[in-house]
Protein backbone atom coordinates (compact mmCIF):
# COMPACT_ATOMS: atom_id res chain seq x y z
CA UNK A 1 0.00 0.00 0.00
CA UNK A 2 0.91 3.68 -1.06
CA UNK A 3 2.18 5.68 2.19
CA UNK A 4 0.39 9.10 1.86
CA UNK A 5 3.28 10.64 4.11
CA UNK A 6 5.84 9.02 1.36
CA UNK A 7 8.83 11.87 1.43
CA UNK A 8 11.18 9.48 -1.15
CA UNK A 9 12.85 12.16 -3.81
CA UNK A 10 11.94 15.16 -1.80
CA UNK A 11 14.66 17.81 -1.20
CA UNK A 12 13.83 19.01 2.24
CA UNK A 13 15.30 22.60 4.11
CA UNK A 14 15.30 22.31 7.98
CA UNK A 15 16.85 25.25 9.90
CA UNK A 16 17.26 24.42 14.15
CA UNK A 17 18.70 20.70 13.07
CA UNK A 18 21.13 20.38 15.15
CA UNK A 19 18.70 20.45 18.52
CA UNK A 20 15.45 19.43 19.73
CA UNK A 21 12.48 19.31 16.93
CA UNK A 22 14.58 20.30 14.35
CA UNK A 23 17.40 17.45 14.51
CA UNK A 24 13.93 14.87 15.48
CA UNK A 25 12.14 16.87 12.19
CA UNK A 26 15.71 15.91 10.20
CA UNK A 27 15.77 12.19 11.20
CA UNK A 28 11.61 11.64 10.47
CA UNK A 29 12.22 12.92 7.51
CA UNK A 30 14.64 11.39 5.90
CA UNK A 31 13.27 7.60 7.48
CA UNK A 32 10.45 8.66 5.14
CA UNK A 33 13.23 8.62 1.97
CA UNK A 34 13.73 12.80 2.06
CA UNK A 35 17.07 14.06 1.35
CA UNK A 36 18.09 16.26 4.26
CA UNK A 37 19.89 20.06 4.12
CA UNK A 38 20.73 21.22 7.80
CA UNK A 39 21.13 24.10 9.28
CA UNK A 40 22.18 25.31 12.46
CA UNK A 41 24.82 27.51 14.17
CA UNK A 42 26.54 24.43 15.52
CA UNK A 43 29.13 22.22 13.15
CA UNK A 44 29.72 19.67 15.63
CA UNK A 45 25.77 19.55 15.90
CA UNK A 46 25.05 19.43 13.02
CA UNK A 47 27.41 16.61 11.86
CA UNK A 48 25.77 14.24 14.92
CA UNK A 49 22.59 14.66 13.27
CA UNK A 50 23.43 14.06 9.97
CA UNK A 51 25.15 10.59 10.90
CA UNK A 52 22.33 10.08 12.52
CA UNK A 53 20.13 10.16 9.08
CA UNK A 54 19.40 7.04 6.92
CA UNK A 55 19.90 6.92 3.20
CA UNK A 56 22.65 9.13 1.64
CA UNK A 57 22.89 12.74 0.16
CA UNK A 58 22.14 14.30 2.87
CA UNK A 59 24.05 18.36 3.43
CA UNK A 60 24.79 20.58 6.30
CA UNK A 61 25.52 24.25 6.56
CA UNK A 62 26.12 26.28 9.56
CA UNK A 63 24.23 29.76 9.77
CA UNK A 64 23.70 31.97 12.79
CA UNK A 65 20.42 33.92 12.23
CA UNK A 66 21.11 36.61 14.22
CA UNK A 67 24.15 37.90 11.40
CA UNK A 68 21.82 38.45 9.52
CA UNK A 69 20.09 41.72 10.82
CA UNK A 70 21.14 45.01 9.68
CA UNK A 71 23.76 43.25 6.93
CA UNK A 72 23.59 42.88 3.39
CA UNK A 73 26.62 41.14 3.13
CA UNK A 74 25.51 38.34 5.31
CA UNK A 75 22.13 38.35 3.39
CA UNK A 76 23.64 38.00 0.07
CA UNK A 77 26.28 34.83 1.85
CA UNK A 78 22.41 33.60 2.53
CA UNK A 79 21.54 33.73 -1.16
CA UNK A 80 25.01 32.19 -2.53
CA UNK A 81 23.89 29.22 0.05
CA UNK A 82 20.79 28.72 -1.56
CA UNK A 83 22.35 28.48 -4.36
CA UNK A 84 24.92 25.96 -3.05
CA UNK A 85 21.96 23.62 -1.92
CA UNK A 86 20.20 24.02 -5.33
CA UNK A 87 23.17 23.76 -6.86
CA UNK A 88 22.61 21.38 -10.49
CA UNK A 89 19.50 22.15 -11.09
CA UNK A 90 18.37 20.36 -7.90
CA UNK A 91 15.11 22.31 -6.49
CA UNK A 92 14.02 22.12 -2.90
CA UNK A 93 10.12 20.60 -2.14
CA UNK A 94 10.09 21.86 1.83
CA UNK A 95 11.49 23.71 4.26
CA UNK A 96 10.62 23.89 7.88
CA UNK A 97 11.91 26.59 9.98
CA UNK A 98 12.40 25.07 13.26
CA UNK A 99 15.38 27.40 14.64
CA UNK A 100 14.70 29.58 17.89
CA UNK A 101 15.35 31.10 20.91
CA UNK A 102 13.99 31.76 24.13
CA UNK A 103 13.57 35.10 26.25
CA UNK A 104 12.88 34.97 29.88
CA UNK A 105 12.79 38.90 30.74
CA UNK A 106 10.39 41.30 32.45
CA UNK A 107 9.26 44.74 30.22
CA UNK A 108 11.50 46.88 32.48
CA UNK A 109 14.76 45.19 31.36
CA UNK A 110 14.04 44.25 27.76
CA UNK A 111 16.29 46.64 25.77
CA UNK A 112 15.74 46.96 22.41
CA UNK A 113 18.79 45.39 20.80
CA UNK A 114 17.22 42.00 22.79
CA UNK A 115 14.19 42.11 21.24
CA UNK A 116 16.28 42.37 17.83
CA UNK A 117 18.41 39.42 18.97
CA UNK A 118 15.02 37.14 19.53
CA UNK A 119 13.19 38.75 16.48
CA UNK A 120 16.11 38.03 14.16
CA UNK A 121 16.34 34.36 14.95
CA UNK A 122 12.56 33.48 15.19
CA UNK A 123 11.24 35.88 12.73
CA UNK A 124 13.45 37.61 10.35
CA UNK A 125 15.31 34.73 9.42
CA UNK A 126 12.15 32.85 8.71
CA UNK A 127 11.76 35.66 6.17
CA UNK A 128 14.43 35.84 4.84
CA UNK A 129 14.60 32.40 4.33
CA UNK A 130 11.38 32.36 2.88
CA UNK A 131 11.97 34.88 0.49
CA UNK A 132 15.12 32.90 -0.83
CA UNK A 133 13.24 29.56 -0.75
CA UNK A 134 10.41 31.53 -3.11
CA UNK A 135 12.78 32.20 -5.96
CA UNK A 136 11.68 29.89 -8.92
CA UNK A 137 14.91 28.32 -9.00
CA UNK A 138 15.27 27.46 -5.64
CA UNK A 139 11.95 25.14 -5.31
CA UNK A 140 9.53 23.37 -7.04
CA UNK A 141 5.56 24.30 -7.39
CA UNK A 142 3.08 22.65 -5.00
CA UNK A 143 6.16 22.18 -2.27
CA UNK A 144 5.94 23.33 1.50
CA UNK A 145 6.83 26.33 4.03
CA UNK A 146 6.03 25.36 8.00
CA UNK A 147 7.12 27.80 10.14
CA UNK A 148 7.59 26.23 14.06
CA UNK A 149 5.62 28.96 16.25
CA UNK A 150 4.11 28.46 19.31
CA UNK A 151 0.60 28.04 21.44
CA UNK A 152 2.62 30.81 23.49
CA UNK A 153 1.76 33.55 20.58
CA UNK A 154 -2.07 33.04 21.67
CA UNK A 155 -1.89 32.17 25.04
CA UNK A 156 1.01 34.42 26.73
CA UNK A 157 3.08 33.87 29.58
CA UNK A 158 4.38 36.94 31.14
CA UNK A 159 8.10 37.96 30.26
CA UNK A 160 8.17 36.60 27.44
CA UNK A 161 7.15 39.48 25.35
CA UNK A 162 9.84 39.33 22.64
CA UNK A 163 9.54 35.39 22.08
CA UNK A 164 5.65 35.91 22.05
CA UNK A 165 5.57 38.72 19.83
CA UNK A 166 8.45 37.16 17.74
CA UNK A 167 5.44 34.01 17.22
CA UNK A 168 2.90 35.97 17.02
CA UNK A 169 4.45 37.62 14.47
CA UNK A 170 5.17 34.49 12.46
CA UNK A 171 1.48 33.51 12.40
CA UNK A 172 0.26 36.57 11.21
CA UNK A 173 2.77 36.44 8.15
CA UNK A 174 1.96 32.78 7.18
CA UNK A 175 -1.65 33.60 5.68
CA UNK A 176 0.36 36.58 3.66
CA UNK A 177 2.47 34.23 2.36
CA UNK A 178 0.48 31.65 1.80
CA UNK A 179 -1.79 33.57 -0.29
CA UNK A 180 1.52 35.07 -2.03
CA UNK A 181 2.95 32.02 -3.24
CA UNK A 182 -1.04 30.57 -4.35
CA UNK A 183 -0.50 30.44 -8.07
CA UNK A 184 2.31 28.28 -7.05
CA UNK A 185 0.45 25.82 -5.39
CA UNK A 186 3.12 26.90 -2.71
CA UNK A 187 1.31 25.48 1.05
CA UNK A 188 2.81 27.35 3.85
CA UNK A 189 1.32 26.61 7.28
CA UNK A 190 2.57 26.84 11.01
CA UNK A 191 2.83 24.51 13.62
CA UNK A 192 2.24 25.75 17.28
CA UNK A 193 3.56 23.37 19.95
CA UNK A 194 2.98 23.60 23.59
CA UNK A 195 5.56 22.26 25.79
CA UNK A 196 8.14 19.98 24.39
CA UNK A 197 11.11 18.17 25.67
CA UNK A 198 13.85 19.94 24.47
CA UNK A 199 16.88 21.98 25.05
CA UNK A 200 15.29 24.81 25.03
CA UNK A 201 12.39 23.56 27.50
CA UNK A 202 15.38 23.08 29.92
CA UNK A 203 16.73 26.15 29.71
CA UNK A 204 13.25 27.85 29.91
CA UNK A 205 13.22 25.85 33.26
CA UNK A 206 16.38 26.94 34.37
CA UNK A 207 15.47 30.60 33.62
CA UNK A 208 12.13 30.11 35.75
CA UNK A 209 14.25 29.34 38.83
CA UNK A 210 12.32 28.16 42.32
CA UNK A 211 9.20 28.36 40.08
CA UNK A 212 8.24 24.49 39.26
CA UNK A 213 8.13 25.43 35.98
CA UNK A 214 8.36 21.52 34.36
CA UNK A 215 5.37 20.45 37.18
CA UNK A 216 3.56 23.61 35.94
CA UNK A 217 3.96 22.64 31.90
CA UNK A 218 2.70 19.40 32.58
CA UNK A 219 -0.67 20.39 34.06
CA UNK A 220 -0.71 22.83 31.05
CA UNK A 221 -1.60 20.26 28.67
CA UNK A 222 -3.85 17.06 29.05
CA UNK A 223 -1.08 15.10 27.76
CA UNK A 224 1.46 16.74 29.59
CA UNK A 225 4.44 17.48 27.87
CA UNK A 226 4.90 16.53 24.41
CA UNK A 227 8.27 15.14 22.66
CA UNK A 228 10.49 16.29 19.75
CA UNK A 229 9.21 13.49 17.47
CA UNK A 230 5.44 14.13 18.10
CA UNK A 231 6.04 17.66 16.34
CA UNK A 232 8.44 15.88 13.72
CA UNK A 233 5.28 13.97 12.81
CA UNK A 234 3.05 16.96 12.10
CA UNK A 235 5.78 18.47 10.13
CA UNK A 236 6.17 15.04 7.83
CA UNK A 237 2.62 15.52 7.11
CA UNK A 238 2.97 19.00 6.48
CA UNK A 239 5.66 18.58 3.88
CA UNK A 240 3.97 15.43 2.36
CA UNK A 241 1.21 14.88 -0.39
CA UNK A 242 -1.29 14.47 2.84
CA UNK A 243 -1.40 18.16 3.55
CA UNK A 244 -2.12 19.15 -0.18
CA UNK A 245 -5.16 21.10 1.19
CA UNK A 246 -3.84 22.86 4.09
CA UNK A 247 -2.35 26.50 3.48
CA UNK A 248 -2.35 29.41 6.06
CA UNK A 249 -3.11 26.68 8.39
CA UNK A 250 -1.64 26.56 12.39
CA UNK A 251 -1.82 23.15 13.37
CA UNK A 252 -1.88 23.22 17.38
CA UNK A 253 -0.12 19.26 18.46
CA UNK A 254 -0.37 20.55 21.74
CA UNK A 255 -1.39 17.82 23.56
CA UNK A 256 -4.44 19.55 24.67
CA UNK A 257 -3.18 23.37 25.83
CA UNK A 258 -5.02 24.69 28.33
N1 LIG B 1 10.50 23.24 23.28
C1 LIG B 1 9.30 23.77 23.39
O1 LIG B 1 8.59 23.61 24.41
C2 LIG B 1 8.72 24.58 22.27
C3 LIG B 1 7.37 24.91 22.31
C4 LIG B 1 6.81 25.64 21.28
C5 LIG B 1 7.61 26.04 20.22
N2 LIG B 1 8.93 25.71 20.19
C6 LIG B 1 9.71 26.18 19.05
O2 LIG B 1 10.29 25.08 18.40
C7 LIG B 1 11.49 25.49 17.73
C8 LIG B 1 12.60 24.50 18.06
O3 LIG B 1 12.86 24.61 19.46
P1 LIG B 1 13.47 23.42 20.32
O4 LIG B 1 12.60 23.28 21.49
O5 LIG B 1 13.75 22.26 19.46
O6 LIG B 1 14.81 24.12 20.84
P2 LIG B 1 16.35 23.72 20.81
O7 LIG B 1 16.52 22.28 21.08
O8 LIG B 1 17.00 24.71 21.70
O9 LIG B 1 16.77 24.01 19.28
C9 LIG B 1 16.88 25.32 18.81
C10 LIG B 1 17.55 25.31 17.47
O10 LIG B 1 17.65 26.67 17.01
C11 LIG B 1 18.99 26.90 16.57
N3 LIG B 1 19.39 28.28 16.78
C12 LIG B 1 19.37 28.97 17.94
N4 LIG B 1 19.91 30.19 17.77
C13 LIG B 1 20.27 30.26 16.47
C14 LIG B 1 20.90 31.26 15.68
N5 LIG B 1 21.28 32.44 16.21
N6 LIG B 1 21.13 31.02 14.37
C15 LIG B 1 20.80 29.82 13.82
N7 LIG B 1 20.20 28.83 14.52
C16 LIG B 1 19.95 29.05 15.83
C17 LIG B 1 19.83 25.99 17.43
O11 LIG B 1 21.07 25.80 16.77
P3 LIG B 1 22.43 25.43 17.61
O12 LIG B 1 22.13 24.22 18.43
O13 LIG B 1 23.39 25.14 16.53
O14 LIG B 1 22.73 26.63 18.43
C18 LIG B 1 18.96 24.75 17.51
O15 LIG B 1 19.17 23.95 16.38
C19 LIG B 1 11.77 26.91 18.20
O16 LIG B 1 11.35 27.83 17.21
C20 LIG B 1 10.89 27.05 19.43
O17 LIG B 1 10.51 28.38 19.64
C21 LIG B 1 9.51 24.98 21.19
Amino acid sequence: MKNPMDLSNKYILITGASSGIGKATAIYCAELGAKVVLMGRNTEKLLETKKLLPGEDHQFFAMDFRTLLGNSVRRDYLSELFGQITAGDRKLDGFVHCAGIASVMPLKSLTIERLHEVMSVNFYSFIEMTRNYLKKKNSNDGSSIIGISSVLAVRPREYELAYVASKAAMDAAVPVIAMESAKRRIRVNCIAPGSVNTEMAANMAREYKNQNFQEKQKKQSIFGWQQPEDIAKVCAFLLSDASRAFTAQVLRPDGGYR
